[in-house]
């Protein structure tokens, strides 16, 4: 039987997400909720996919008899309070993983995780709860990604490094093995040259 599974998020993390959730077979996605609810009734740019209501509906989604959520906002700290919310209202977080990822079956993974196409989990690696995993990073051996975290596009950590809870490994950032970093850090994406706006 199919996991319905509402999304709360409808931008543009939450398209990546729903984009790994309708390629999964045994899951049926319900509808998101988000705050452009009721005046946006559709996810932008993927109109076929409804809104149905704001983050303050989960309850009575609940009452519905809807049991499973995925919390697909990119801002640790929003995306930290929502699950901690939704947790608490007795929704289970489920894990989208896309078939394009690579995962140790020795890597140990929480709940309400994403692992977005072409990362990489390496042996013995643990992830945290509401952790993003995003597209074509690498976590590499032994390494432990505490809850809340975000390891953005393309980021490499080597072996043996731990993330404190809720930091921000930003797009491109390279960790070298054996170092902590610390909870709440923020670590930039790698840029050659910070262009101006106007792009
Ligand atoms: C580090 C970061 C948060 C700084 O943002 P900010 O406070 O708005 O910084 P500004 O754009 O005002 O830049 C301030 C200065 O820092 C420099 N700078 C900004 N980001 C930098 C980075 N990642 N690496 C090196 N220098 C950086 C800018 O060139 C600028 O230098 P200048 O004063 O000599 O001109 C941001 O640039 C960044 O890297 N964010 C990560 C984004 C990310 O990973 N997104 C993932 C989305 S999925």
């Amino acid at each position: 039987m199919k996991q319905k599974v509402i999304i709360c998020g409808a931008g543009g993390h939450a398209r990546s997400v729903l984009d790994i959730a309708l390629q999964d077979k045994l899951i049926e996605v319900v509808g998101c909720v988000d705050p452009i609810y009721p005046q946006v009734k559709e996810v932008p740019l993927m109109k076929e996919i409804p809104i149905i209501g704001r983050g303050c509906d989960l309850t009575e989604l609940y009452q519905k008899g809807h049991r499973f959520v995925f919390i697909a906002i990119g801002d640790n700290a929003v995306r930290r309070k929502l699950y901690h919310e939704a947790v608490s209202i007795g929704y289970e977080p489920i894990n989208l993983i896309s078939r394009h990822a690579i995962i140790s079956p020795r890597a140990i993974l929480g709940k309400g995780i994403c692992i977005m196409p072409g990362a990489v989990v390496n042996v013995n690696t643990v992830i945290g709860d509401n952790c993003i995993i995003n597209t074509n990073c690498s976590l590499d051996h032994d390494c432990i990604i505490e809850e809340h975290c975000h390891i953005a596009p393309g980021a490499a950590v080597s072996g043996f490094v731990r993330i404190g809870e809720g930091a921000h490994i930003g797009t491109g950032a390279s960790i070298i093995d054996r170092v902590c970093i610390g909870r709440g850090a923020y670590i930039g994406g790698r840029v050659i040259k910070k262009l101006s706006s106007g792009c």
